[in-house]
């Protein structure tokens, strides 16, 4: 079980016990006193910050650190002692000390004989603000070595979340208690499954003012989006792989519905930085460690064809429409750990289509389709409706592209120039144009546009881009993109758990969020 600890890091007396007020009102249950940010530090301010911790019914860490390791004021190594060991006797639960200060003479001498007096317990810490440690075992190790009692705290800098599984590694072996952070937005992960894997703190920080390291999220979110409370060693673990990945809607939706549906689970956003290597050595990482319980996965940009290609290679079972379509969108590990290839994007739009023009799915043969753009989007597309019999025409910037997907699915393809000069039943824009934030753009002349037109835009964000703004003008039954979003969320949903996610679920957890 993890502590959810937040630093204080204000420079005076008086903004510290706000911002221990503010901690102890988010729900957190620990402050971290980061004692090295307040300006003119004495015993006197020690104790009133740590009286206000127990009012506030927090647990309390002290630390004042050394500027080497991320100290903010460079307070003497003797003076800091001095504090430390004074905040263990006015009744800090733990006092964290760098192990490099502590295995000075006088350090030691000083921490000793306070740990045997008082109930505190030491923390020995060791931080790399700059890359990752390669021997994490060994320097735990060490800290026990040099300390028995100590529980160790190492942190360390992802560069890829690839290096967050020696962590892990740790974290599953140890035999004391330990604090284990990889810091940075590659390893975003070691803190969001702090809990779960038995760290004994989880850092988040107030607001995203007051964090003290790279990586760091708030407490609210924490809580609220990634299921501090709910998880425990058994959690099943999702996530979204993709690069870039902070403005995913899809930890937003999963959680909530895992939320809703109390399910044991939890969604993460899942940095993967490179390409088909470091796709592998991740899912590598994952598949053969069945003790962190990674389920599955969404695939987005640019990740689609490196999980097809990886799933090939393992010879892992790949469903028709992903083959089709050349790219993968779903993974689900089975428990027999043999992994399986979606694409959830095909169903995604022509449920969109035929839910948007109200007809079903037979219906929409022989009806004539002129779909923009020939990239990934397009792909799923172009297959999901030449499979239904509809008589598609791509169009595209890059003639060459239209080509060779309309070659591949046997449909037509023409120059962009001509676009309009044969009337299409629907129109569907799988270009980004239009796309947050150059929402003023728009991928077609408005004068192709009819009022008996069915216009599908598969960008959802913003929901109403200027392509569908037009066609509502013009009287078209206009389809946006977070439609297919949603089905496609929808159906992965199912692929994860086997159930069923309630759509006005769905679109309510979406409204709220636009
Ligand atoms: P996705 O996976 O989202 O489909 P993609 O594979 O990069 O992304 O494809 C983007 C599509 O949008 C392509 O068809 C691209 O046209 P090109 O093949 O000519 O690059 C199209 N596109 C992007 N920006 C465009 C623009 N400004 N005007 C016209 N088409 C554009």
């Amino acid at each position: 079980m993890a502590y959810l600890t937040v630093p204080i890091t204000a420079k005076t007396v008086e903004q510290s016990k706000q911002q221990i007020s503010s901690a102890a009102n988010l729900g957190a249950d620990m402050v971290e006193l980061r004692l090295d940010y307040i300006e003119g530090l004495n015993q006197e301010i020690v104790k009133i910050l740590i009286d206000h911790s127990k009012e506030s019914k927090m647990k309390t860490i002290a630390t004042c650190r050394r500027s080497q390791e991320g100290g903010v004021i460079d307070y003497p190594r003797q003076f800091r002692i001095q504090i430390l060991a004074f905040a263990a006797q006015s009744g800090a639960d733990y006092i964290d000390c760098e192990l490099a200060t502590y295995k000075t003479a006088a350090a030691k001498k000083s921490i000793n004989a306070v740990l045997k007096n008082t109930k505190a317990k030491l923390i020995l810490s060791v931080h790399d603000f700059k890359k990752p440690i390669t021997n994490l075992q060994e320097i735990y190790d060490s800290i026990l070595l040099t300390c028995p009692v100590a529980i160790p705290k190492i942190a360390y800098f992802a560069k890829n979340i690839n290096d967050c599984f020696a962590g892990f590694d740790l974290l599953h072996t140890k035999e004391t208690d330990l604090i284990l952070i990889a810091m940075g937005q590659d390893g975003l992960i070691t803190r969001l499954l702090a809990n779960k894997l038995d760290s004994l703190v989880c850092f988040a920080s107030l607001d995203n003012q007051t964090s003290t390291a790279p990586g760091q999220i708030t407490v609210s979110q924490m809580r609220d989006l990634f299921r501090f409370e709910a998880q425990n060693e058994q959690t099943e673990l999702f996530g979204v792989i993709g690069n870039p990945i902070e403005h995913s809607l899809s930890p937003l939706l999963h959680n909530t519905l895992f939320r809703q549906m109390n399910m044991n689970k939890l969604y993460l956003p899942i940095l993967l930085k490179g390409d088909q290597l470091e796709f592998d050595t991740f899912m590598e990482n994952v598949t053969t460690r069945q003790w962190l319980n990674f389920r599955g996965f969404s695939v987005t940009i640019p990740h689609k064809v490196n999980a097809l290609d990886y799933v090939s290679k393992i010879g892992g079972f790949i469903d028709d429409q992903a083959a089709k379509i050349d790219a993968v969108n779903t993974l689900v590990i089975g428990y027999n750990e043999r992994v399986n290839a979606y694409n959830t994007d095909y169903e995604g739009a022509i449920d969109a289509l035929v839910l948007g023009m109200n007809i079903n799915r037979k219906q929409l043969e022989h009806k004539k389709v002129a779909v923009l753009g020939a990239g990934g989007v397009s792909r799923a597309v172009v297959a999901g409706l030449t499979d239904v019999g509809a008589r598609v025409t791509i169009y595209n910037r890059t003639a060459i592209k239209a080509k060779r997907l309309a070659n591949e699915f046997k449909c037509q393809y023409a120059d962009i120039s001509e676009i309009g000069s044969e009337s299409a039943d629907i129109l569907v824009n799988c270009t980004s144009v239009g796309m947050y934030p150059k929402i003023d753009q728009i991928p077609v002349s408005q004068d192709i546009i009819y009022p008996d037109m069915t216009v599908f835009d598969t960008v959802y964000n913003p929901k109403e881009t200027k392509l569908l703004a037009t066609a509502k003008e013009k009287g078209a039954i206009v389809i946006n993109g977070l439609e297919m979003f949603i089905n496609q969320a929808i159906e992965q949903f199912r692929h994860f758990t086997g159930k069923n996610a309630d759509r006005n679920v769905v679109k309510k957890i979406f409204e709220e969020k636009f």
